[in-house]
């Protein structure tokens, strides 16, 4: 059922997007996988299996050709798909942690990934110490002999803090811990975590790899096939699969996202440009700006800087809100990634649920998923918001 890696490692990224699990259905000939939106499949007598199928919670083939493309993509040995970006994160973690270990966390990740480990995960026992991880030092000096995952995001959300993958897979590995990168800001398409040493690759698919905000999912990706046994054990045992429909959309996604980024990146440019001689704001965070604390860390390991910008308003929350919800062209909504324009106050939003912890955000911060849209449309949007 799964095609041989090397069969697309000579290719280009927009070939392997394209085609890696898309081969032409054998009955009709279809170009585009057919959305099998079933649970069950004939025996042909008692364990006579077509194809491996049983039940789709097991595997279902438009499943399947979704977790093969997600595999080659990303450089993997296997690819899982998750009902969302959690539940893949929840999976690998009562796959690979139990109670005692350690965990390392940046000081600055995603909301939702810091409530799994603080509201679930520490009940039942596995440790986490939130740390900078742009600070290689700081992150060794966090490491304990029980520290078993060292969990990255790069760039984070929503400070687009940059982390040396390369670095921190070494030093994960001298503490035979694993080294798990959330690649959801960045996707296969700038950076590629498993070529850098990368143990496990996490995505929100809900973002650039679906990239039309239509759909909600998640993604595993392993370098080790056994790592992947275990873990494809567990998806069937937990059961928070991506659906046949779900699969479908991030599958058609996934085509597009070589020419969707590029251009996410460049509209990124001309916005950094306008808001970086802007009156009203005040810092930019953004990994092109060669300012940016870990700029040569990302040039190095991206192909491009990506769609996400963040920046301080001048006036503190209450003209960070103003601004949110003044733009006509960006549209004040939490997620990212889709080929629409979005703009949020990630305090009150996405990242309400860190106040107070270590990892809260600037009240005076506005994040921006920069979309496809006419790049002068959306930065003469943001001049008239910003006043
Ligand atoms: C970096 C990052 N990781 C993980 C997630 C969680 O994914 P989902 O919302 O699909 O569960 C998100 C969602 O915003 C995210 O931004």
């Amino acid at each position: 059922m799964h095609w041989h890696y090397s069969r697309w490692v000579t290719h280009g990224f927009d070939t392997i997007a394209l085609h890696a699990g898309q081969q032409p259905d054998p009955y009709t000939g279809a170009v585009v996988p057919p959305i099998h939106q079933v649970s069950t499949y004939k025996q042909d007598g008692v364990g006579g299996l077509r194809g491996g199928y049983e039940y789709s919670r097991s595997a279902n083939p438009t499943r399947t050709a979704l977790e093969e493309c997600l595999q080659h993509i990303e450089a993997g040995a296997r690819g899982l798909a998750f009902a969302s970006g959690l539940a893949a994160e929840d999976t690998l973690l009562r796959a690979i942690c139990k109670p005692g270990d350690h965990v390392v966390i940046p000081d600055d990740a995603y909301g939702g990934t810091y409530r799994l480990f603080a509201q679930v995960l520490a009940p039942w026992g596995v440790e986490f110490t939130p740390v900078p991880l742009s600070d290689v030092d700081t992150v060794r000096a966090a490491l304990r002999p029980n520290t078993t995952v060292v969990w990255i995001e790069t760039p984070t959300n929503p400070l687009l803090n940059i982390a040396d993958i390369e670095a921190l897979a070494e030093l994960a590995h001298q503490n035979s811990a694993l080294l798990v990168v959330d690649n959801t800001f960045a996707s296969p398409y700038l950076q590629q975590p498993i070529n850098l040493g990368a143990d496990v690759v996490v995505h929100s698919t809900t973002k650039y790899l679906g990239g039309h905000s239509d759909v909600v999912g998640g993604a595993l990706i392993v370098a080790d096939v056994e790592l992947g046994e275990r873990l494809t054990y567990h998806q069937n045992a937990m059961g928070a699969v991506a659906g046949p429909f779900d699969s479908w959309l991030v599958l058609r996604g996934i085509k597009t996202l070589g020419v969707r980024m590029d251009r996410h990146a460049a509209n990124a440019l001309s916005i950094v440009e306008m808001l970086q001689r802007h009156a009203k704001v005040g810092k930019v965070y953004f990994p092109g700006l060669p300012d940016h604390p870990n700029h040569d860390v990302a040039k190095r390991q991206m192909r491009n800087f990506g769609g996400m910008i963040s920046f301080t308003v001048d006036g503190g929350e209450a003209a960070a809100i103003q601004v949110v919800e003044r733009t006509e062209v960006f549209t004040l909504a939490e997620s990212l990634g889709g080929v629409e324009s979005l703009i949020e106050h990630p305090g009150r939003m996405t990242h309400a649920s860190a106040v107070g912890s270590p990892l809260e955000v600037p009240a005076d911060l506005v994040r921006l998923s920069v979309g496809i849209e006419t790049a002068k449309d959306l930065v003469a949007d943001l001049e008239q918001a910003l006043g």
